[in-house]
């Protein structure tokens, strides 16, 4: 039997994980975008046939011929790949790699890049937990000058299906803990767990990507040179068919990529020059937390010398007053952009809740930072408060900007 190109299997690559430029183009003249789509797989078996149709069906109707599928599947015992090979007569621009040295979702995405022949790389998830229908919507994006186009459950229109309290908390906790390790990189996006996306190809060609487990838009930001990046909200499905592959294991994988990216890319590195502060938005916050001074003070003055209340209530009594000011204004006009779209009374109250969640982690951190200068470095007292202070503002905006205004809706 005579093999042809299109059903046989890519060829993996080996070597460092680096995506090449693409060799120049002898017959230039239109400038078309052509999109190489990898859809890694492990044990998709009830799953492939559905995506692969449905993704070509969708492709067709806008970009038929500008594009590829690539699965990716490594060696999956219920023989995905094989199954995926034998669409290929089908589906021309389907392609299929078979894994067997490697495993791995991210290197994967990587090798399937390695394959491609495109000038924007994107990756879906082969279990269709990412709604196809947001891909143009990505493409579009980088069209319009994107280097980095992102679905995010969490902006306008995005969230999550059904998701358990302990898989949020745990989605939350990681962020979190990303944010406080490699703001640079966790900063930029708001959904940076995110494995559907679209980037393009000159932005990562060149970087040699270097990801542990499952996290590997993280590699693309940090080691990319992406400038301008966009997001789409989508929300995230239920499976029907197939299980998920995450495991403890991922949890452990994604620290160490942390920690891997903050050594080898550095803190004042290029990333930290580029990433755009929000300065408009914090000197909001900022202004916020100074108006909370003054309500803190003249309400603990009225309680006491009006209703002569306690000490301790009228200092608690007031604080709470002054957090109740401060989320106002911040819900009214620092973040008014992101709380426009979800006004009802009930999702303000849970940003009120978040909110007053961060500033008391606030106060903490402040206690803790002013006992540290004045009893150890022994600094001036005052002085030490005003760093507390400072410290502790920081800390307030940045995660409540990432976490306590960030659209996540439960659909
Ligand atoms: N080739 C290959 N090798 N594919 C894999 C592997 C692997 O080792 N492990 C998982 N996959 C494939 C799955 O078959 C599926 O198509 C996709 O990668 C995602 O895996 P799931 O196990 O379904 O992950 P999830 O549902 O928890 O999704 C989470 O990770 C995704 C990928 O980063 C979420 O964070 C998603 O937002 C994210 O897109
Ligand atoms: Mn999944």
């Amino acid at each position: 039997m005579k093999t042809n190109s299109s059903n046989s299997l890519l060829t993996v690559s080996t070597g460092p994980l680096k995506i090449s430029e693409l060799p120049p183009n002898p017959c230039t003249g239109n400038e078309f975008i052509h999109l190489s789509l990898v859809i890694p797989t492990y044990k998709e078996r009830d799953n492939i046939r559905n995506i692969v149709s449905i993704l070509s069906q969708l492709l067709d109707e806008s970009i038929a011929g500008n594009y590829e599928l690539i699965v990716v599947d490594d060696d999956s015992p219920d023989r995905t790949w094989e199954i995926a090979q034998s669409l290929t007569t089908e589906y021309p621009q389907l392609r299929v790699m078979r894994r067997q040295q490697e495993r791995g979702l991210s290197s994967a995405v990587i090798r399937g890049w390695q394959a491609a022949t495109g000038s924007v790389l994107g990756v879906i998830d082969g279990d269709l937990q990412h709604p196809p229908e947001v891909l143009m919507q990505l493409l579009r994006n980088i069209e319009q000058g994107a280097d980095l186009a992102v679905a995010s459950r969490h902006v306008e229109g995005g969230g999550v299906s059904s998701w358990s309290v302990v898989r949020r908390f745990l989605s939350r906790g990681a962020q979190l803990l990303g944010l406080v390790i490699l703001p640079g990189v966790l900063g930029r996006v708001s959904d940076p767990m995110s494995g559907y996306f679209m980037v393009r190809r000159s932005a990562i060609a060149g970087a040699t990507l270097n990801p542990v487990g499952y996290k590997i838009l993280l590699e693309v930001i940090g080691r990319g040179k992406v400038d301008q990046v966009a997001e789409v909200g989508y929300v995230f499905c239920e499976r029907k068919e197939g299980e998920s592959k995450v495991t403890w294991k991922q949890y452990i994988d994604y620290i160490h990529h942390l920690v891997r990216l903050r050594l080898t890319t550095g803190g004042t590195g290029r990333l930290s020059r580029k990433v755009n502060f929000p300065v408009g938005r914090f000197l909001r916050f900022g202004l916020v937390g100074f108006s909370g001074v003054f309500v803190d003070l003249t309400v603990f003055h009225l309680l006491r010398t009006v209703i002569h209340l306690g000490l301790t209530r009228s200092t608690i009594l007031s604080a709470g007053v002054a957090i109740i000011n401060n989320f106002l204004w911040n819900d009214l006009w620092t973040f008014s952009d992101i709380s426009q779209g979800q006004r009802a009374l009930h999702q303000r109250f849970k940003r009120f809740l978040k909110f007053s969640a961060v500033c008391l982690a606030g106060v903490i951190l402040q206690a803790l930072i002013i006992n540290f200068l004045y009893n150890v470095l022994e600094i001036n007292q005052y002085l030490a408060k005003l760093i507390a202070i400072a410290v502790a503002t920081i800390w307030n905006f940045w995660i409540n900007l990432k976490l306590s205004w960030r659209v996540t809706d439960v659909k």
